[in-house]
């Protein structure tokens, strides 16, 4: 008999969220299209199709739309092909953006504005731009009552497929809010959250961050390089940089070592993704009057490497190239 008046709350309750809490949840649940499938924005859209907690599938369109098809076909429900970018934005509250380069980014935000209605929708861009080109975006977005972060990501295919990625999340808090819930452990491992600080930072922070990267990938290269003119034998090295170097140094050697630096089946990025962010930092340091000699060195072999095995070779192989200036053939093996 007591637990009568307790069963009876329990119905209650359970009737008021079922008439005013669940439907309210159901319409907020945001539906979210994915623009751009190139090599990592497969990889996490993937992810975000099947670790978010989403009502609906994500929406996924790429300008050769053979491959949204194929993505959707293959993702048991969880994502669908939009027949046009302007069908898939005006169906979304989110819309993700990972494209090749300013010019894609400049030309879909375009597209999108020019053939949907954008009003409250959030754009998020994980694409790699100059800082300069994320700040028009937001500034043309917002005319149109949207809203545009700047999203960059840290870490190439392969941590991508892993999750294992770093996403900076920059742009008004409210929009960062409106995202988060699909980032840490759907898409990442980590975000940098630079909630209401200047747009152009999280570019900035992407350039200088690859360029550290970039760096240490080319004295690593020098260092091998020096090893094998004047006898010092690759196990040793190895040895050294296991011990001693922390992160991805002593998997990269080993790469070098194997003679695997051009191996375009790599997941690793490609020399024109190199190129294109070496170009912007050169021209924001050149625009800051900063003299940086290693971003000159890192341009100039990553510009032989574009010249002698086109834009589609691996970041890596700059190490041929630094072979070669002293005198050692391109390839090892
Ligand atoms: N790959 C990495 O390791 C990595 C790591 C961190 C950041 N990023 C950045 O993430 C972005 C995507 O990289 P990704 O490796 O996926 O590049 P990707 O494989 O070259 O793919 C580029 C994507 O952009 C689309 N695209 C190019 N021009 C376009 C245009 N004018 N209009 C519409 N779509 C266009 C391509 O469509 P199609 O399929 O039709 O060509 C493709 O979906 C880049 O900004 C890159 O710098 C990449």
């Amino acid at each position: 008999m007591s637990s009568f008046p307790s069963a009876a709350v329990l119905g209650l309750c359970s009737l008021i969220f079922a008439i005013l809490v669940a439907p309210t949840f159901y319409f907020e649940m945001p539906r979210i299209a994915w623009i751009g499938l190139g090599s990592i924005g497969e990889a996490i859209s993937k992810n975000l199709a099947q670790h978010a907690a989403l009502e609906e599938p994500v929406l996924v369109w790429n300008r050769t739309v053979e491959k949204a098809e194929r993505l959707a076909a293959a993702a048991n429900g969880k994502m669908e092909a939009a027949p046009s970018l302007a069908d898939a934005v005006s169906r979304a509250d989110i819309v993700c953006l990972c494209l090749a380069d300013d010019r894609a980014v400049g030309e879909v935000v375009d597209g999108a504005a020019a053939e949907a209605p954008v009003s409250g929708t959030l754009f998020v861009d994980l694409s790699t731009v100059h800082p300069d080109t994320s700040q028009a975006q937001a500034d043309k977005l917002e005319k149109l009552g949207a809203t545009y972060i700047a999203c960059p990501v840290f870490g190439g295919v392969a941590l991508a497929i892993q999750r294992q990625i770093t996403i900076v999340l920059a742009g008004p808090s409210d929009a960062i809010d409106r995202f988060e819930p699909f980032t840490k452990d759907v898409i990442c491992k980590d975000t940098i959250k630079l909630a209401n600080q200047p747009l152009r930072e999280a570019g900035m922070l992407k350039l200088v961050g690859n360029f550290v990267r970039f760096s240490a990938i080319e004295v690593l290269c020098e260092a091998s390089v020096l090893s094998e003119k004047i006898g010092l034998p690759e196990e040793t090295l190895a040895k050294f940089v296991e011990a001693m170097v922390p992160g991805p140094s002593a998997g990269q050697l080993a790469t070098l070592h194997a003679g695997e630096y051009n191996n375009l089946a790599t997941s690793l990025a490609p020399i024109s993704m190199a190129l294109k962010e070496n170009s912007y930092l050169n021209d924001l340091a050149g625009r800051s009057g900063a003299k940086l000699r290693t971003l000159d060195t890192v341009t100039a072999h990553a510009e032989r490497v574009n010249e002698m095995r086109g834009p589609d070779a691996k970041l890596l192989a700059i190490y041929g190239s630094i072979r070669e200036e002293n005198g050692l053939p391109f390839d090892k093996n």
